[in-house]
């Protein structure tokens, strides 16, 4: 998480966190509520995950056209494609049908096209509406008005980092000259740990669960 707005407060007790905040040698570990605590969980989704830039995954997850992965980030999740020209895209993992996730996360698909697996409407890799299942022909309805809902999205050294509430400064802007600082660290030599979970596509129906509040048709 590189991005935050301006934010209340973590609701945790502030006479609790004064002894962790003294100097290095005399502060203390975090108040239990810190890791615990719904509540602080809860602030922590909305004012960290949800508010600005997070890293979700490698960029080598994502190495062909047609790749597809899902990764969950704040209180919602992001589906994650590499289009026909190896262009990296973030969506909001969300049909604009009826908000059925498009792809569980941590899990990676390769198809030509996204494909909702409740009632298959058909998006390209890019996000445009390509098929939408029962609204062919309808009066009125216009493909190119429900496309998925796209977010920022930055490769920094091999590392995807997603804008999930889609207002924060570009990622270049908000780190500066992040190559002078991250050399020593080395980030595009690191690479996720264990394989990749590939699945074929779902082709049944299932119950809709909606994970983001992207608008949806009726
Ligand atoms: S096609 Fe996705 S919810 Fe209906």
């Amino acid at each position: 998480m590189v991005s935050q707005a301006r934010h209340p407060a973590a609701p945790i007790d502030t006479a609790a966190l004064a002894r962790s905040l003294q100097a290095f040698g005399e502060s203390v570990m975090l108040p239990r509520a810190a890791y615990e605590d719904p509540a602080v969980f809860a602030w922590e989704q909305k004012y960290f995950f949800d508010s600005g830039w997070a890293c979700v995954g490698f960029s080598s997850q994502l190495p062909e056209p047609g790749d597809q992965r899902a990764e969950s980030v704040g209180a919602g999740s992001v589906l994650l494609t590499r289009d026909e020209d190896g262009t990296l895209h973030a969506f909001a993992n969300t049909c604009r049908h009826r908000g059925h996730e498009l792809l569980p996360c941590g899990v990676t698909a390769q198809n030509n096209s996204i494909i909702c697996p409740y009632h298959s409407w058909t998006y390209s890799l890019s996000g445009g509406l390509r098929f939408a299942q029962g609204f062919k022909g309808r009066e009125g309805f216009d493909n190119s008005a429900w496309g998925l809902v796209e977010l920022p999205v930055a490769d920094w050294h091999g590392l995807i980092f997603v804008d999930g509430s889609g207002q924060a400064p570009p990622l270049a802007t908000r780190w500066g000259n992040s190559t002078s600082w991250s050399r020593p660290m080395s980030p595009s030599g690191w690479s996720p740990r264990g394989g990749t979970n590939t699945t074929p596509r779902r082709t049944g129906r299932s119950s809709p669960r909606t994970t983001t509040s992207a608008t949806t048709a009726r």
